[in-house]
């Protein structure tokens, strides 16, 4: 639905920034070249402690991260062969979260009837996705499509951030492109324009003008000379629970979103640039190109950006009765999506009796055996 662009004064809904997720859909959770076979990673998706690790055959599992003898965290064991094993007695799960061995047991006796929660997991784009929320759906929720990933015109650089502040605040200050004031003495942006916003039940998608100029615009290949003004078109658009943003065929962005808790989040970001430059030379000096946009362009730009965030959420903290007026209708747009995934899930989850567990018949039964390593792939996928 086409929405109107003009700016007028609206309050903003304090409930969103305490709202939760969706969890119906993939997060991402780390970048799967630092997931060595052996090792375990912790990670919170929006309060659930999850242990990830990748076994002997470098598949990755991801366990509800509490043991289910006495709720040690997991991710403290250690890995063997497609196992991960509890730090205080032992007792070993394989990758669908079942117990497979509790080593002080007499062979001849019937395992206990233990099993932790298991997530499905895929790897695609070097990133780790976990679906926290129900299993059967995550066969049907697609994972972005990102056709710049590994395509050899582009350059391609990956920025971790975490932010001390709910998701909301977090999308909100992705999805505003009218805080180009804030990194002025970076040769930002300047002079944007709302020129389109349209909305679905699961995006927000806004067109802006903004102007450019400085070294930083020619550097990115957005103007010939450092005084010229460029005004350019970009489309940021928040499609739920991620954000992408681009800049007409000169760089992209695609900033994934990780709600870790009520005032955590964490963000992969993957930034494609087209650099004009013979593609020889490229490739060569391509590391050095990452370097410097990683350190000296995203980073800047990022601690700025986490300063405000913080500073918002802190305030929040202290009043949460107090009022605050919003004028772009995309933030609002962006707020009432995020309020409306929540309700969707929260009112689906009240007509199912549980978000269920995968295997309910092995809990029901009580009937645990051991298994052979491939059997705990849950819906692992090799994208690359
Ligand atoms: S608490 Fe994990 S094996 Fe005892
Ligand atoms: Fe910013």
């Amino acid at each position: 639905m086409e929405l109107a662009t003009t700016l007028t004064s609206q309050t903003v809904q304090n409930a969103v920034r305490e709202v939760g997720i969706n969890p119906d859909y993939w997060y991402p959770v780390g970048w799967a070249n630092e997931l060595l076979p052996g090792n375990v990673m912790p990670v919170m998706i929006w309060q659930q402690a999850i242990a990830l690790y990748r076994d002997s055959n470098h598949q990755i599992h991801a366990l509800e991260d509490a043991c289910a003898h006495k709720g040690v965290a997991l991710h403290k064991g250690k890995v063997e062969g497609c196992h991960l094993t509890c730090p205080y007695h032992g007792w070993e799960f394989n990758g669908t979260g079942e117990c497979v061995n509790v080593p002080y047991l007499p062979k001849d006796q019937k395992l206990p009837r233990a099993l932790v929660r298991s997530y499905p997991v895929q790897e695609k784009y070097n990133l780790i996705w976990v679906f926290p929320g129900d299993a059967s759906l995550a066969h049907t929720c697609e994972l972005l499509d990102i056709p710049e990933f590994q395509h050899p015109d582009w350059v391609m650089v990956r920025v971790t951030a975490k932010m001390p502040a709910h998701f909301s605040i977090c999308n909100e200050n992705s999805m505003d492109v009218f805080h180009g004031y804030l990194h002025q003495n970076l040769q930002g942006w300047f002079s944007p324009v709302l020129k389109s916003l349209r909305e679905t039940d699961s995006s927000v998608c806004a067109e802006y003008e903004v102007s450019y100029k400085g070294h930083l615009a020619k550097f990115l290949g957005l103007s010939d000379s450092a005084n010229e003004i460029t005004t350019r078109t970009t489309s940021v658009q928040y499609r739920y629970p991620h954000y992408y943003a681009h800049l007409e065929g000169i760089s992209t962005l695609y900033l994934m979103r990780l709600p870790v808790g009520l005032t955590e989040s964490r963000s992969f970001s993957i930034f494609f640039l087209k650099i004009r430059l013979p593609k020889w030379l490229r490739k060569r000096i391509e590391p050095l190109l990452q370097t410097i946009l990683s350190r000296f362009v995203f980073m800047k730009f990022l601690k700025q950006d986490i300063e405000m965030m913080q500073s918002e959420q802190q305030t929040y903290l202290k009043n949460p009765q107090r009022r605050y007026v919003e004028i772009n209708p995309a933030i609002i747009a962006v707020e009432r999506l995020i309020m409306r995934q929540y309700e969707q899930f929260v009112q689906k989850s009240s007509q199912l009796p549980m978000i269920r567990n995968r295997r309910p018949e092995a809990i029901a039964s009580g009937q645990v055996e051991s298994t052979r390593c491939d059997e705990g792939k849950g819906i692992n996928g090799n994208g690359e």
